[in-house]
């Protein structure tokens, strides 16, 4: 069965077709990023005006990458939450309405498990059960995950989420928005000359909290002005290091309390090289296995939603919804 993929829930249009005997056939993503920057975060209203302006050409797109024509769409996932809801919508009333025009079924995907299973797009998936560890702009969570749809949550966070910490400390610190990459690419030029503190990393259980830490940011950035160039650095060197540190303890902490070896990383701040390298380093000390999204599907995409819908429909035997009406749940 080939499935149709659709995902805008923020800022980035991803369109892909998926294919449950050969995989992923094609993805195709705009991301509106440059749009977004120059008012330092999305704009809810341009955010679903662009989603109207690309989702049309991205379908036909994906449909001449992978030679097929609208006739071999055998069903529509699409995210129908969480995210902005006029964004939401777009993504939402195109996909019913394309599925009751070709009367297929359609799968509206949860956007977090389509995040959670984006590791399985790669080739040798990891297998089930693992530790799956979601940080993305808006969320910070540790997961047990036995199979499809069968996910318990280990650990949260109290406040914010590891990519809106990564966004508002770029922001303090005077970076453009997105601040996660941002950040990361400073903070290599950085190194250690301050120490901020490592909220709940002893807390004994697997939750997380963040913005204490943001807020130690601010202390230094203000004893620090005018911020130079090195000092700056230092600060996104020192808050990569505590955010990173925190998530690769929470990461092996969980792996010994479920008794698993597997662990699966998804989610925008996925993409972090730091973090990968401190949960490389520390699965292969305890014999556990890790496993990344390759870095474009660490952060919204097409591909991940059609995944998820897909695998749904297996589990469903083929039937997905079929009464074509709509709502979403942004929260
Ligand atoms: O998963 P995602 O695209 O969107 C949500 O569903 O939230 O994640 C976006 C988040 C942003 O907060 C962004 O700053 C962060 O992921 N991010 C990073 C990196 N790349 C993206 N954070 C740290 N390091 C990165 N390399
Ligand atoms: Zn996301």
């Amino acid at each position: 069965m080939i499935v149709l993929g659709v995902e805008s829930s923020c800022d980035e249009t991803g369109l892909a077709l998926y294919d449950t005997e050969q995989g992923l056939l094609a993805h195709a993503l705009h991301s509106q990023v440059e749009m977004h920057a120059e008012y330092g975060g999305v704009v809810p209203e341009l955010a679903s005006r662009d989603h109207i302006r690309r989702v049309l050409p991205l379908t036909e797109n994906v449909l001449k990458t992978a030679n097929k024509t609208l006739q071999d769409i055998d069903a529509i996932a699409y995210t129908q939450g969480p995210g902005l809801s006029g964004a939401l919508l777009v993504g939402t009333s195109f996909a019913e309405s394309l599925a009751f025009s070709l009367q297929v079924p359609t799968i509206n995907v949860h956007h977090l498990e389509g995040h959670l299973l984006a590791p399985l797009l790669e080739a040798n998936p990891p297998a089930f059960p693992f530790v799956a560890l979601l940080v993305s702009g808006g969320h910070s969570q540790l997961m047990r995950v036995d199979g499809i749809g069968e996910y318990e949550l280990l650990g949260d966070t109290l406040d914010d989420a590891a990519g809106e910490a990564f966004d508002k400390t770029a922001k303090l610190l005077g970076l453009g928005y997105p601040g996660g990459p941002a950040l990361s690419k400073l903070a290599q030029s950085g190194k250690a000359r301050f120490k901020l503190p490592r909220p709940l990393l002893n807390s004994g259980d697997l939750n997380f909290s963040f913005s204490g830490l943001k807020t130690a940011v601010l202390t230094l950035v203000n004893q620090h002005q005018p911020l130079d160039a090195t000092t700056t650095a230092d600060i996104a060197w020192e808050f990569q290091e505590a955010v990173t540190e925190i998530l690769t303890l929470k990461c092996m902490t969980a792996l010994r309390e479920t008794g698993l070896d597997n662990l699966v990383v998804s989610g925008g701040v996925g993409a972090n090289s730091k973090l990968r390298e401190k949960l490389n380093a520390a699965t292969k000390r305890k014999l556990c296995k890790v496993s990344y999204p390759r870095l474009e599907f660490c952060t919204d995409n097409g591909a991940m939603i059609a995944f998820a819908g897909a695998m749904r429909l297996k589990a469903m035997h083929g039937n997905g919804n079929r009464n074509y009406g709509f709502s979403v749940r942004p929260r």
